[in-house]
């Protein structure tokens, strides 16, 4: 199988690198041409196209007969970065291939979500002041999404916990739904959000899921574990 990485020098890029080259994918990366020498370690194992991932032509290039593409959707500055790059990798990725995107459980596909009061008072003021200082447009990530949730397409958005260093863990558990009690915990290892990731390539049963996912070793999943 041939994948494409779209923000690839990233922390959670170079997971999915691993991943990928661990199960013999061939692996095209895509990061800014400043970041090329995080990738120094996978040198001569993965093909590095350089560039903006919002850069059509960038995308266009690197999609190219890949049968996935792995896009780290993160919502920097004010300029439409992260629905320009879902755009592009909408439009240029082959038609049949698998498409998964990352995000974090403040996206809600359906409204369903039941978010605390203080999650939702550290989004809001999080979004206010990153908006404010131009960093960060968290609206633009949501844009994203609702491109993604209402394509033709074959997208997984797989939506992040609270992430943490460390070794992996195995496969995070994953519900439709945040307020899911197994959820609660709201941690998981970034390692682990990779590999579900890159299992969600070949699990046609999450093709049009958004699941929010949790460390399997988290106690909120211990404690749902029937022995
Ligand atoms: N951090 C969390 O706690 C958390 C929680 C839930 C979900 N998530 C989701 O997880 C994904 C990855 O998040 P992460 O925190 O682990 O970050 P990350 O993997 O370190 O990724 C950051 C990405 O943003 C790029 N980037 C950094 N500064 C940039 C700039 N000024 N302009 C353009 N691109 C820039 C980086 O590229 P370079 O290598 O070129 O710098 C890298 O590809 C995101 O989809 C996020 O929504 C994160």
């Amino acid at each position: 199988m041939k994948i494409c990485i779209v923000g690839a020098s990233g922390k959670l890029g170079q997971y999915l690198v691993e991943h990928a080259l661990d199960r013999g994918y061939e692996v095209v990366g895509v990061c800014r041409e400043k970041s090329i020498e995080k990738l120094g370690s996978f040198q001569g194992r993965i093909k590095i196209i350089p560039g903006k991932t919002n850069d059509r032509q960038v995308i266009e290039k690197a999609v190219s007969g890949c049968d996935g593409v792995l896009t780290v959707l993160v919502p920097w500055g004010v300029h439409n970065y992260s629905s320009g790059t879902a755009q592009a990798v909408l439009d240029f990725a082959q038609p049949n291939a698998r498409l998964v995107f990352s995000c974090g459980w403040h996206i809600s596909r359906d409204g369903q979500d039941l978010y605390t009061k203080k999650f939702i008072w550290m989004l809001r003021v999080v979004g206010w002041l990153a908006r404010l200082i131009r960093i960060i447009d968290i609206d633009d990530q949501v844009e994203a999404c609702q491109r993604i949730f209402s394509s033709d397409t074959r997208w997984t958005i797989v939506r992040g916990s609270d992430l943490e260093e460390g070794e992996s863990h195995g496969l995070p558990i994953w519900s439709q739904h945040v307020g899911d009690p197994v959820l609660k915990s709201n941690m998981t290892r970034r390692v682990d959000f990779a590999l579900f990731m890159i299992d969600s390539l070949v699990n046609n049963d999450l093709i049009h899921q958004a699941p929010a996912i949790v460390g399997c070793q988290t106690p909120s999943v211990l404690s749902q574990t029937v022995v």
